[in-house]
């Protein structure tokens, strides 16, 4: 399903202005707010901007999101609309007087849904924004594979996986697939960090049999330690948390794993129903290695076919120079790919042809990829992802309709979800779904402050949903996210200094 937002609704009051006030205008990101609900049951007054299910893009300059106890969202819509609509359902969170959760006003705040990441590294942070430019295989040796490492004391990860889910959140990130290091500790240590913190999170414990950094591992029994360790993480974690943590077995990438390892791996999701997740054709360098290694095999896409990996439940990292056979192969098992922008770039990788991949029907998400991409915020991939297909467009002379702000967006969330077999669920604020949201202030996106500038000189773009988000993506700024919750439950994170 192409990810364009074409079909643009707007409530009726989206047209007039949010605030009559002068003194109070988007551009006082500081004006105090509502406190913020902590939990469900909850009813929020805010500006609503969220990609649909049916292709489109629906915005509420006055919005309002109704999440009921269980964490679902309710009701959706302009906030005229909804009086008369709870005057019809008698079990409603009430809004208005003497209800027992009154209407939080968060205007000009933006509600989004929650930013769905489709890779990332969680041991990996501490180095984020180091080692550009190398190329991957001698990144990974001098810069990754010693930082993983740590990760053998487990109270390291204990440390470390709160403050990353925290990280996640405060860039508006509320569902992330991670990969973990090769130790089995570790990983239920990350798990249990998600559990307490709430954000929805798929992880899986690296497998690696070649090409490893576990140097107290007898090597003829990596193996089958890994496939164990990795079965009983799978038992404890999939499904937990109700539903809100999932496993994704992940052997690192064919370099690192025999065929034996990658057809075992498989075995394991095609039996469990966890996800399977793992990187390809990313580097020159790497692909040159992959074809070394599996002489046997058409290409890389097919190292990964042999071993039973592609399907549904699989999530491929990057995939920046697939040939068209392996592309044909991807759209035909509806294997789903990650696409990291700003890793591609980092990295010198190079920049995925996106639109021929979408044109293909391929299932794109995106993806921060932290450590390899700086930023584990979605905005800012969004933004080099942008800039990237740009560079594609001059300099290959490429004649694609690029995307626009609001198809990034879908990417980044809505789109995510469905990579994820999750698009039932969550990644778009419609009712039936489950609550997860961001709150994002366009006020610090804004390059002038309009009360430094008279009247507000931009009228039509405060309540214009694609310049919104094109100033999100564009002008991202690292404290924009003001709140971020997951099923109604307010996430720790947003609000704290950056990065901490
Ligand atoms: N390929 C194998 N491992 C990695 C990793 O940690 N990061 C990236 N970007 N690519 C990889
Ligand atoms: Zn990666």
């Amino acid at each position: 399903e192409p990810v364009h937002g074409r079909h643009l609704r707007r409530s009726s009051t989206s047209r007039s202005r949010v605030l009559a006030s002068p003194t109070v205008t988007e551009s006082s990101p500081s004006a105090p707010h509502p406190a913020l609900p902590e939990r469900p049951p909850f009813v929020v007054r805010a500006r609503v901007l969220t990609p649909t299910s049916d292709g489109g893009t629906t915005f509420h300059a006055a919005g309002i999101v109704e999440v009921d106890a269980t964490g679902h969202i309710a009701w959706v819509g302009p906030a005229g609309e909804h009086e008369r609509a709870a005057k019809r359902r008698p079990d409603a969170v009430s809004a208005s007087g003497g209800s027992p959760s009154p209407v939080a006003d968060l205007r000009p705040l933006v509600l989004l849904p929650g930013m769905v990441d489709l890779h990332a590294h969680l041991p990996q942070l501490p180095n984020a924004g180091l080692g550009a430019g190398l190329d991957l295989l001698s990144w990974l040796r001098r810069y990754i594979f010693p930082l993983e490492r740590r990760f053998a004391d487990a109270g390291d990860a204990a440390a470390l996986a709160p403050a990353a889910f925290r990280a996640f959140a405060a860039a508006g990130t509320t569902t992330v697939l991670a990969y973990g290091a090769v130790y089995a500790a570790s990983m239920d240590g990350s798990f249990r960090a998600a559990e307490a913190h709430g954000i929805r999170a798929i992880l899986g414990k690296v497998m690696m049999d070649r090409l490893t950094y576990d140097e107290d591992i007898v090597p003829s029994s990596i193996l089958d330690q890994s496939v164990r360790e990795t079965e009983e993480l799978c038992a404890r974690w999939h499904g937990a948390a109700d539903g809100r943590l999932g496993y994704a077995v992940t052997p690192r990438f064919a370099v690192s794993c025999t065929a034996e390892m990658l057809h075992a791996s498989a075995e394991i999701a095609a039996r469990t129903g966890a996800w399977w997740q793992t990187h390809v054709s990313e580097d020159p360098g790497e692909i040159a290695e992959v074809a070394r290694l599996f002489p046997e095999a058409l290409d890389y896409v097919d190292v990964y076919d042999r071993a039973g990996g592609l399907g549904r439940r699989a999530v491929l990292a990057h995939a920046v120079r697939l040939s068209d056979r392996e592309l044909a192969r991807l759209v035909e098992t509806d294997t789903r790919v990650a696409h990291c922008p700003a890793s591609n770039l980092f990295l010198a990788s190079g920049i995925m042809p996106l639109a021929r991949y979408l044109e293909a029907g391929l299932g794109v998400g995106l993806g921060s990829d932290v450590a390899g991409g700086p930023d584990p915020s979605m905005f800012s991939v969004m933004r080099v992802g942008a800039y990237a297909q740009n560079a594609r467009r001059t300099l290959l002379g490429e004649s694609f309709t690029p995307l626009a702000p609001l198809d990034w967006l879908r990417m980044g969330s809505l789109a995510g979800a469905k990579a994820l077999g999750l698009d039932d669920r969550i990644g778009s604020l419609e009712a039936g779904k489950e609550a997860d949201l961001i709150l994002v202030d366009a006020g610090l996106t804004a390059p002038v402050r309009h009360a430094d500038h008279g009247e507000p000189p931009h009228e039509q773009i405060d309540n214009d949903p694609a310049d919104i988000a094109s100033r999100f993506i564009f002008r991202a700024h690292p404290d924009m996210v003001r709140g971020a919750w997951v099923r109604g439950r307010r996430l720790d994170g947003p609000g704290l200094v950056s990065g901490a």
